[in-house]
């Protein structure tokens, strides 16, 4: 039995729209991260799923004249159906309609309420629905929120969380645990609003009911934060399941975007102290996309539809640009030139080919088969030991939520195998040393028996291909149960794993 754990979070997506470049995003690094650490033995939990309360959904439901409820079932299948079409496979989806999820929120407010955390009062102040998020006058700017969002002036009666309370403890906890909130630029930015001063906060809305109720006062339904938040613990089977908690809790990472940082860095641990609850692990905030040089907006019109990129690239090469373009928490920008580039180069050059000329050689001048090296020399020596070696900097990586340097790491091995290929030429060996030809197939076939075990979590589809090609047994593909090619195994024909695009591609969109 494992005991090393591995908790990994996304945001649970609004279900107001449909799923956007931003959300395949976040979803395609935690797949990436919860798949590395499955291959290297942990026991993972990857939870995703949709936050489907509060005035932003109940507006939209009701502009397309239906239940709020029917439209979050039809909305939340279109996040589960980005998953399908991307090989993004969570452990659970949840959904914040859902009673498992209804009862830990209500139960995570008792606790807070019991420990006197929760006091009602009224609220009067600017409220904006998009962000759904409170602003204080000082912060707007000309008019309106500082992400550009309208604001309404709201007065009413609210229950509020001593939010106040937990300025000192949370600066506190801050500089005790160094790697809560990662790239360090951004938790820089937290202290210094911290150390500003915190005001109450209030956590529940009584001009509409498309929430959570609150317990004991059902006039009232939880501020749609206080909710959402909740759902990296319901997941865990809060408040009852606390085995699951002691066991995966510690281990936990939240993945997030910028925008949501002051959420989950200042609200969601204090009302976990204020419940006598661990904050969580760890949270990374990445950053945001543009397209084609230009902030991503529906007025604009310039979304970027994952699905419509999957149907033309493929699953794999939309994961391989996402998560090899932008170093993992920097804004990056998405440009149709810039995709089809990796493309060719990165896919269909770089790992295509390796693939092709090594397997299509093989097929013809070995036998088809794996062939018995002789003698290794020390290039041989130096690139399987580089192969080899490879997973203790892919971890560190991992560790260090950089998906784009474990792409980097397995790419510059690619590009030495190539070069490996080109000075070791075997089509001449072919002629004058037989045996030194069949060594030098044998250290690429088991080179690329490591490319395609750690391209694993970015290319679920082509790495399953390279290994079928190289004939590694199913039960063989984690980095504890990898073992060595066997000598005179027979490989099947090989195909190609990334066809070349031609360009134009589609003159409308070059
Ligand atoms: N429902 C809240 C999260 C609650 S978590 C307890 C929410 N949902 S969201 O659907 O609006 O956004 C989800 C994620 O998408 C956020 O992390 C946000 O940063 C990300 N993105 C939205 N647009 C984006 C880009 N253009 N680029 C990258 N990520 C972006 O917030």
């Amino acid at each position: 039995m494992s005991t090393k754990t591995f908790y990994i979070t996304t945001p649970i997506y609004y279900v107001n729209d449909k799923p956007h470049i931003g959300h395949a995003y976040t979803s395609v690094a935690a797949d990436v991260l919860a798949r590395f650490k499955r291959l290297d033995g942990y026991k993972t939990l990857f939870l995703t799923g949709t936050d489907e309360h509060g005035q932003k959904i109940a507006r939209a439901a009701s502009d397309a004249g239906i239940s709020a409820q029917d439209f979050c079932n039809q909305v939340s299948q279109t996040f589960k159906d980005l998953n399908t079409h991307l090989a993004i496979c969570p452990d659970d989806f949840i959904r914040t309609t859902e009673d498992r999820h209804k009862k830990a929120a209500q139960a995570l407010w008792k606790r807070m309420m019991d420990k006197g955390f929760i006091y009602k009062g009224s609220y009067a102040g600017w409220y904006s629905v998009r962000d759904e998020a409170y602003y204080a006058e000082d912060e707007l700017i000309n008019g309106k929120a500082p992400t550009g969002a309208d604001v309404t002036w709201l007065e009413e009666e609210s229950y509020f969380f001593a939010l106040s309370k937990f300025q000192e403890p949370l600066l506190t906890f801050y500089k005790t645990h160094t790697n809560f909130i990662k790239p360090e630029g951004r938790r820089n930015e937290v202290i210094k609003f911290v150390e500003s001063g915190l005001r109450d906060l209030s956590i529940s809305r009584s001009t509409f009911n498309w929430g959570v109720d609150v317990p004991g006062d059902e006039k009232h339904v939880m501020y749609v934060w206080v909710d959402a938040l909740t759902n990296y613990i319901t997941a865990l089977g809060f408040p009852e399941n606390t085995e699951q908690l002691k066991d995966l809790w510690p281990t936990s990472l939240h993945l997030i975007g910028k925008d949501i940082l002051r959420f989950h860095a200042i609200y969601w641990p204090a009302f976990l102290m204020a419940a006598d609850l661990a904050p969580p692990h760890r949270i990374f905030a990445h950053g945001w996309w543009t397209s084609e040089g230009q902030k991503i907006s529906k007025s604009l019109g310039n979304t970027i539809d994952p699905l419509e990129l999957v149907q033309e690239f493929g699953q794999d090469a939309v994961r391989y640009f996402l998560m090899r373009e932008v170093p993992f928490g920097q804004d990056g920008n998405f440009a149709r030139a810039a995709f089809t580039q990796r493309y060719n180069s990165d896919l269909a050059n770089d790992l295509g080919n390796l693939s092709q000329r090594v397997l299509s050689f093989v097929q013809k001048n070995a036998n088809a088969q794996v062939p018995t090296a002789g003698t290794f020399l020390a290039v041989d020596t130096d690139i399987l030991s580089k192969a080899s070696q490879m997973i203790y900097a892919l971890r560190d990586h991992a560790d260090a939520i950089a998906p784009h340097r474990m792409l980097e790491e397995i790419w510059h091995l690619i590009s030495l195998s190539n070069r490996y290929v080109d000075e070791q030429a075997p089509w001449s060996l072919r002629k004058t040393d037989t045996d030194r030809m069949n060594t030098v197939l044998y250290v690429l076939l088991e080179v690329l028996r490591s490319i395609g075990l750690y391209v694993q979590p970015f290319l679920p589809d082509a790495s399953q291909k390279l290994l079928d090609m190289l004939g590694v047994e199913n039960t063989h593909r984690t980095f504890a149960t990898q073992c060595p090619l066997t000598t005179g195994q027979l490989l099947p024909v090989p195909q190609g794993l990334f066809p070349r695009l031609t360009f134009p591609l589609d003159p409308l969109k070059a």
